[in-house]
């Protein structure tokens, strides 16, 4: 992993023969004019939305008419939905050619360009199609945040905050005072620790077979409530990623006091910093029954039921908690209350 814009620069440059860049809308104008070197490039629409099969052979046909071989090198500069499927494509295109990750939202900085998954939804389930298939090189470069709003950041604060949760308690309080107020500058050290958080529970576990399942807490709920969210609503009006993991930390948090210990006073330290989320948006908390197929579906569980991961206290993790349909709708209610 590098960690500045100058050996990206240096790395296209060295590289350019064998480059090609996929973007989306929005990161091709921002982003792709810092590589500093006309690469060849093509882009894809943003959002969620496009995180899909229809857009992988889309892929695939814009690397065949580039002429690409197995020398190329597919550079994904972008959020976590460029990442994500940039890297799944690459993957498959040709049996595999080598994908470079430049992520370039505060998400996919801590989070979707760490650990090798990478994969598209399928048929309204999260990231139903993809791989475990690490990049040939990752850049860490915090210059790119310079033009992602507030409300994309978030996104990223509430996964740093989830890190935080599972593993660092003062990760936790240093990432919560920049997320509680708007326009405090994130330091670059701040994203690395969080990044440091999530590749040491990859590193003991690739294959998500135990301790990785942690980085888990609130995606159980959270991925049930973007899937449901993504099909009731309009591609690019659907709760995002970030938001829907921070109602689903709300929900296994509540959870976690009923069956792993967590004290109620931290679970109203919890709800009170995720509340910010909870207030300002508009769809209804879902219930239990909109949400069983997506939570019957989910990749972690197994015979024994709806696999958890859930937290103990603040800063310690624990996974393979399976949870009854019961204290899931009254985790559900209790999100329900605090809107
Ligand atoms: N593979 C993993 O381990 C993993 C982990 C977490 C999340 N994810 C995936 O990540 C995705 C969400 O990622 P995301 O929140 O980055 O979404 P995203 O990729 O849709 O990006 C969010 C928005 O920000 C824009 N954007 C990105 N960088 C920008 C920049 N520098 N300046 C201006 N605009 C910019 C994008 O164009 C998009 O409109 C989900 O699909 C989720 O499943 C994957």
């Amino acid at each position: 992993m590098k960690t500045d814009i100058f050996s990206l620069q240096t790395y296209v440059q060295k590289n350019q023969a064998n480059i090609i860049v996929l973007a989306d809308e929005h990161t091709m104008n921002y982003c792709y004019p810092l590589l500093l070197e006309e690469v060849p490039y093509f882009n894809v629409p943003y959002g969620e939305g496009y995180k899909n099969l229809d857009s992988c052979e889309f892929i695939w046909k814009k690397l065949a008419e580039f002429g690409a071989t197995r020398e190329t090198i597919l550079l994904c500069l972008g959020g976590g939905v460029i990442c994500d499927m940039g890297a799944f494509a690459a993957g498959c295109f040709q049996r595999g050619i080598r994908s470079v990750l430049v992520p370039t939202s505060l998400l996919a900085m801590v989070d979707a360009s760490v650990g090798g998954k990478n994969g598209v939804n399928f048929m309204g389930y999260k990231n139903y199609i993809g791989s475990f298939n690490e990049a040939e090189e990752i850049f860490i470069c915090d210059i790119f945040l310079e033009t992602l709003s507030y409300k994309e950041k978030v996104n990223g604060y509430v996964e740093m905050l989830k890190h935080g949760l599972i593993a660092d308690r003062s990760h936790y309080d240093q990432v919560k005072m920049l997320f509680l107020q708007e326009n405090q500058h994130l330091e670059n050290q701040l994203i690395l620790d969080s990044i440091a958080i999530k590749k040491n529970h990859v590193d003991q576990d690739f294959r998500d077979q135990g301790i990785r399942k942690r980085l888990n807490f609130g995606h159980t709920i959270g991925h049930a409530i973007e899937s449901f969210s993504l099909k009731i609503n309009d591609e690019n009006e659907s709760l995002s990623h970030g938001v829907s993991v921070a109602l689903g930390m709300i929900v296994e948090g509540y959870i976690s006091t009923e069956m792993a210990g967590l004290s109620k006073d931290e679970l109203h330290e919890i709800t009170i910093v995720l509340q910010r989320v909870v207030s300002g948006i508009s769809d209804d908390i879902p219930t239990y029954d909109d949400l069983k197929p997506y939570l019957l579906k989910d990749k972690k569980n197994t015979d024994l039921g709806i696999n958890c991961s859930l937290i103990t206290s603040i800063g310690q993790g624990v996974h393979d908690q399976y949870v009854e349909a019961s204290l899931i709708k009254d985790g559900l209610e209790f999100l329900a209350n605090l809107k």
